[in-house]
């Protein structure tokens, strides 16, 4: 399973890049409007550079047409840009023009297998279930990830599922088991996955015993 940071905030994406362990950027309006540039191409292309993978943009339009347009322009950025498209009926229609125009898409906002099944017909690049969203309503969110990854190995679908909306190491461990080709984690996620209390206990029992061996 590969790691996505699922962030636009420029420091946390240059320290986890930093340690090798990311291949790629996923962002949503909403992470954007969380971070101080007001300019989302140069925000964009700033993670590009750090980040040799996939990188989500999302469109902001509605309609097919415009979100055609839309997503046209993003993919005209960088390479590496993966233009994030709603699930609508609109959507579907947008990633099936886009697809054959080999404009790479991740169908977002993904809540069931049928929503993801279909993304993967009309020639997604990529689909996001969003497991922590569907947790807070009361359903198991990563049901849609199994289901999902179980779809497209049977029918040879080469669309890849992104675990997305994780909020907890946990979340991390039943992705990978799920088969989730992608896992996006927010970066104090992804910090928490490094950390054990035992390692911490050890590093300074090591330490402290060692002293003792030098200061003898
Ligand atoms: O990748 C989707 C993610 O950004 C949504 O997460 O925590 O807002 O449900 P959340």
């Amino acid at each position: 399973m590969r790691i996505f940071l699922d962030t636009a905030n420029i420091d946390h994406i240059r320290h986890a890049a930093k340690l090798g362990i990311i291949s790629g950027v996923t962002t949503n309006p909403s992470l954007v409007a969380r971070e101080e540039s007001a300019d989302f191409k140069a925000a964009i292309l700033e993670i590009c550079s750090i980040v040799g993978g996939p990188v989500s943009a999302e469109v902001l339009s509605l309609d097919a047409e415009a979100m055609i347009e839309e997503a046209r322009q993003l993919s005209s950025w960088h390479e590496n840009v993966v233009v994030k498209i709603p699930v609508s009926e609109a959507g579907l229609e947008a990633i099936s023009v886009l697809s054959r125009e080999n404009i790479k898409t991740n169908f977002t906002l993904c809540f069931s297998a049928n929503q993801a099944l279909l993304g993967a017909l009309a020639g997604a690049t990529y689909v996001s279930p969003f497991v922590g969203r569907l947790d807070d309503i009361g359903h198991q969110g990563m049901e849609v990830v199994k289901d999902a990854v179980e779809i497209f190995e049977y029918y040879d679908l080469p669309t890849q599922v992104i675990a997305a909306s994780l909020r907890h190491p946990l979340h991390m461990v039943s992705a990978a088991k799920a088969g989730a080709h992608v896992a996006t984690v927010p970066y104090n996620v992804l910090m928490q996955m490094i950390r054990h209390p035992l390692t911490d206990i050890g590093i300074s029992r090591f330490a402290e015993d060692w002293r003792k061996v030098i200061e003898k």
